[in-house]
């Protein structure tokens, strides 16, 4: 596993933020809830590409119930640190899911852009029910009305690396979170 105390991604300094057994500890919380509320389903996993592609590998095999998963891809970022307020749908959902019951499985919840854009568009598939699942939660910058149903962290508007999570496409394979250098953050 690569895990650094400190790395530099395209020329920017991040340091140690979530651990891999904090993140361990929290998956598993997370599995243990939803093998509960879904007891006697089997829903469909829908991660977000790119970044939520190892958060959803951890997750899944932290369930016991019957599940199937399958992946759509969004882009809102491009190659910068802030958000560019617009949504593309770059890989659409091969799964029928009428009548079925859907976990999203999100990396990072920001502006909620993303989030509310893709529960729209799923739900004109008219699913049986939407959960969402999202590793982090920069809580003050959403802006957008979404329902999240169980959320890893609540993190403040920092940016955020690793664990699948890039920046420019860059840092996905860090097995930990990192977060810009304080004296970084503008
Ligand atoms: P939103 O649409 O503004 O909520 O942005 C959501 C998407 O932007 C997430 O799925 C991430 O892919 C990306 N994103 C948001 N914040 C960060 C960050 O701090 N680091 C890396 N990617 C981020
Ligand atoms: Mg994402």
């Amino acid at each position: 596993m690569y895990k650094p105390d400190h790395v530099i991604c395209n020329n920017e300094k991040f340091d140690l933020y979530i651990s891999k057994s904090q993140l361990d500890e929290r998956i598993a919380e997370l599995g243990r809830q939803i093998d509960e509320d879904y007891e006697g389903k089997r829903p469909i996993l829908i991660g977000i590409l790119n970044g939520a592609y190892i958060f959803l590998a951890d997750l899944m095999r932290h369930l016991s119930i019957s599940c199937e998963v399958d992946f759509i891809k969004l882009s809102s970022y491009g190659d910068e640190k802030v958000s560019s307020g617009k949504v593309t749908e770059r890989k659409e959902l091969d799964a029928d899911i009428e009548s079925r019951h859907v976990i999203l499985v999100e990396d990072i919840v920001d502006t909620g852009l993303s989030m509310s854009f893709m529960i729209n568009k799923l739900k004109e598939r008219h699913p049986e029910s939407i959960s969402v699942v999202t590793l982090l939660h920069k809580k003050v910058a959403t802006k957008y009305d979404v329902n999240l149903d169980y959320v890893g962290f609540e993190i403040p508007n920092r940016f955020v690396l690793g664990y699948g999570m890039d920046y420019a496409q860059e840092g996905r394979n860090l097995a930990q979170i990192y977060a810009l250098s304080d004296n970084q953050n503008a």
